[in-house]
């Protein structure tokens, strides 16, 4: 067995614990020809290249249908680098980075393909005497993953020799409900082990993301606080001003609720809300955040139609723009019944946070493109400053996911003067004036852990399932019930419904103003 090496401190690369160096491996992209490869996977893959982290003699190889050769499709990759890259393009960067990439034609299900695969990986390894180590990205639709795993098994692709690793990364969506989630998992489970699978979120690799768990567990100041006595409540929102773009098919057919809250909402809320884990091992958090899922509170007919909101956007103005209703865009039903908006009221059923609800709203079609956490500490007692001037309003600590990442707290304080006038500032902590570097991007840090073997930031299959039972209960009462809660519209470029109000106003609160 080869040593584990560790990382040097490049505080950027640093994990959650010290982890492993990413090792040296073919990272094979099935469904080379799609958007999140050029958008996302390519310039993530750059970009770990001119941090100097990608480990030499990795290589790229895009797995497609398309006619191409690696010329055309390196010609392809200059254009998305130069558009989508974090950094900008580098020539120098690029003409190294370029040789690594390799493009492989074939239909999903053919024998050849998979064997001329097999040969050129084994080749690849010989010419840089590099251990066989793979990593195959799914990037293609679910209906497209048993064809390609029956086939990577009958080639022995799944498999590798002694002291290598053969791993897969799912791209969501994992299935529709709980039912199918659990069918998609199988068929995996009969391929790779859960050791190798990785279920990608990439909200959990956002920068801000990480660091719920720095500053829960790195700080004294906050842990005492973080529970039922101290917090009034939690509200967490992903916001953005794209509509469905050319994602017509998939989004109809999923929506709100599947698109984002089963997955990165859900995920977002395990790292605020559980308890510390004994060490920081991907399964010791995992274990946690799945203790968080199993606690949220399982919604009847009823619960869904008092604390769920859902509506789809109408035409309106985004940025000046004037955009069409969601029934109107590209491959759309012009009758859609699916949601692009979705708020709701989740109670966590445990000791910590009992009787705190946590407000989460997402949409499309919204005013801005944010995403943050906002937890509002209870009021201080109605004597002193807050009996003098009501309504003094809460502590709120504020973790910003995106854009200008970072932190900020709300505080009371006196305005300079003879008189005593109080008045809410705002302490901020910003990522990029504080470290002086842009973040990296998501699928640049699971990228890496996936080939460093670090499964902390993946979803784990209970998790996934978990999250589903959760999620079916409010699909169940939306679709298969005779009186489903009403479907509301609301203008592109608002906040959403007025009933998305009225779900806090009843409670006597109201959405943060982004
Ligand atoms: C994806 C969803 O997972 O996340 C998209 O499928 C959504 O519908 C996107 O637009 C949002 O990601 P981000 O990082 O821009 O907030």
């Amino acid at each position: 067995m080869n040593p584990t090496p560790q990382r040097p401190s490049n505080p950027l690369r640093e994990g959650l614990s010290n982890r492993a160096l990413p090792r040296p491996c073919n990272v094979v992209i099935f469904g080379a020809s799609g958007d999140l490869t050029y958008r996302k996977l390519i310039p993530a893959l750059y970009n770990i290249q001119a941090d100097g982290d990608l480990p030499a003699t990795t290589h790229i190889t895009g797995f497609a249908r398309r006619e191409k050769s690696d010329d055309s499709f390196r010609t392809e990759l200059h254009e998305a680098i130069g558009k989508f890259s974090r950094s900008g393009l580098d020539e120098n960067v690029w003409n190294e980075f370029s040789t690594r990439v390799h493009y492989h034609r074939s239909e999903f299900g053919s024998d050849e393909g998979y064997q001329s695969l097999a040969e050129r990986l084994n080749k690849l390894d010989e010419e840089s005497g590099t251990a066989a180590n793979r990593l195959f990205y799914l990037s293609v639709s679910p209906a497209e993953f048993e064809g390609i795993l029956i086939k990577l098994a009958q080639f022995g692709l799944n498999k590798t020799r002694e002291g290598s690793w053969s791993r897969v990364i799912v791209e969501k969506p994992f299935g529709k409900d709980r039912h199918t989630a659990h069918e998609l998992n199988e068929m995996v489970s009969r391929v790779f082990e859960e050791k190798d699978t990785y279920r990608i979120d990439h909200y959990l690799g956002k920068e801000t993301a990480q660091n719920i768990m720095v500053l829960r567990f790195a700080n004294a100041i906050f842990e005492p606080l973080w529970n039922h006595r101290y917090i009034d409540h939690i509200q967490i929102t992903a916001a953005e001003p794209m509509g469905v773009e050319a994602r017509g098919p998939y989004y109809d057919n999923a929506g709100a609720l599947r698109d984002m809250v089963q997955n990165h909402l859900t995920q977002i809320l395990c790292l605020v809300a559980m308890e510390p884990p004994t060490d920081l091992s991907a399964d010791s958090v995992r274990d946690e955040k799945l203790k968080v899922v199993r606690s949220m509170r399982l919604m009847s007919p009823e619960d869904v139609a008092k604390n769920v909101v859902r509506a789809q956007y109408g035409s309106g103005s985004i940025n000046g723009k004037e955009v069409p209703e969601y029934r109107a865009e590209d491959r759309v039903n012009p009758k859609s019944e699916t949601e692009t908006f979705v708020a709701m009221k989740v109670h966590v059923d445990n000791w910590r946070w009992a009787g705190v609800p946590f407000y989460i709203r997402v949409g499309k079609r919204l005013p801005k493109h944010s995403a943050e956490i906002a937890i509002f500490f209870k009021e201080t007692p109605g004597v002193l400053f807050n009996a003098e001037q009501a309504g003094l309003g809460p502590n709120v600590l504020v973790i910003r996911l995106q854009p200008d990442e970072g932190i900020s707290l709300r505080m009371q304080s006196k305005r300079p003067g003879a008189q005593l006038c109080i008045e809410s500032v705002k302490m901020d902590f910003h990522y990029g004036t504080s470290f002086g570097k842009p973040s990296p991007e998501a699928y640049e840090r699971l990228l890496l852990d996936a080939m460093a073997g670090d499964a902390t930031l993946f979803a784990r299959r209970d998790e996934v399932d978990q999250a589903w039972t959760f999620i079916d209960c409010i699909e169940h009462a939306w679709h298969q019930n005779p009186n489903p809660p009403p479907m509301h519209s609301y203008p592109s470029g608002s906040w959403g419904p007025h009933a998305a109000d009225e779900l806090l106003a009843a409670d006597g609160r109201a959405w943060r103003r982004l």
